[in-house]
């Protein structure tokens, strides 16, 4: 079976979708065939990778549809666009539990395919972030290195373990990776030291530092490590990309 990346967190701008499109990238270009599903109704997923949004979602559509988009020839990676349209989601938000169950399994078939799948959700707990939760095998969760750093996320925590107590799912933390680090702030020193001591092994040790190349990347409509492959986070999405193929399955919540 794929492994399922979810990345979320319900704040926005802590760096979910750089993350998810950085990593898609590496894990394909190690020669994993990966899918990036773009799930937030901004979507940037696509629009940082050079593509266009799809008329209708083709995760929600349910049926077949085009092909998947190839963002990078010759590579292992494959995109599905994100969608504008509101219609799609209304019809996840309408979902009862059963028929979440039963469109899950749908997802997972449709992923059959890929040995990674990594899900960039909207800046939201809403049915589309539920959705990804309830049919991923690992939930990232970026942090931004700020203050309020820690907002948010036990919310996310109840979120997660709300979706783990179903027992169709077989969700797993994969890790709380801190993202926008400056070192030569103290805050950032200061945040990283928290979510250390709380969360423990459930962080990433690798941290995505600030970084200007990272935020100029999705305009030329590259990753970061294709934009600017010396970059100093460009070399911070390889190292994460090695500690998630070097973590078999996600940790459990403590
Ligand atoms: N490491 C980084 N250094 C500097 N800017 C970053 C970094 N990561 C992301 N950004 C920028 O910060 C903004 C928010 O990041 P994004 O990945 O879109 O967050 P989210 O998907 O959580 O809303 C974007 O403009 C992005 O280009
Ligand atoms: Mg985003």
């Amino acid at each position: 079976m794929a492994r399922i990346l979810c990345i979320a967190n319900q704040k926005g701008g802590v760096g979910k979708t750089t993350t998810a499109i950085n990593l898609a990238v590496t894990l394909a270009r190690s020669g994993l065939r990966t899918l990036l599903v773009d799930l937030d109704p901004q979507c940037n997923a696509t629009t940082g990778l050079g593509h266009q949004p799809a008329e209708r979602h083709q995760l929600l559509r349910g049926d077949e549809g085009e092909e998947l988009l190839e963002p990078v020839e010759g590579e292992p990676l494959f995109l599905m666009p994100g969608t504008r349209s509101l219609a799609d989601v209304e019809m996840l938000v309408r979902l009862s539990r059963e028929d979440m169950e039963r469109v899950c399994r749908q997802w997972r078939g449709q992923f059959a395919d890929f040995q990674m799948v990594v899900l960039d959700c909207p800046p939201s707990l809403g049915a589309l972030t539920r959705s990804a939760l309830a049919v991923a095998t690992e939930v990232i969760m970026p942090v931004q290195c700020e203050y309020f750093a820690m907002e948010g996320l036990t919310q996310m925590i109840v979120a997660v373990r709300q979706v783990q107590s179903w027992n169709w799912t077989s969700l797993s933390l994969g890790g709380i990776l801190l993202t926008m680090h400056d070192h030569r702030l103290e805050l950032a020193q200061e945040v990283e030291q928290e979510v250390r001591s709380y969360f423990g092994q459930a962080t990433f040790q690798t941290v995505i530092p600030r970084d200007v190349a990272a935020a100029e990347a999705p305009s030329h409509g590259l990753a970061v490590v294709d934009y600017a492959p010396r970059s100093r986070a460009a070399r911070a999405y390889l190292e994460l990309c090695m500690e998630v193929l070097e973590s078999e399955q996600g940790q459990t919540l403590g």
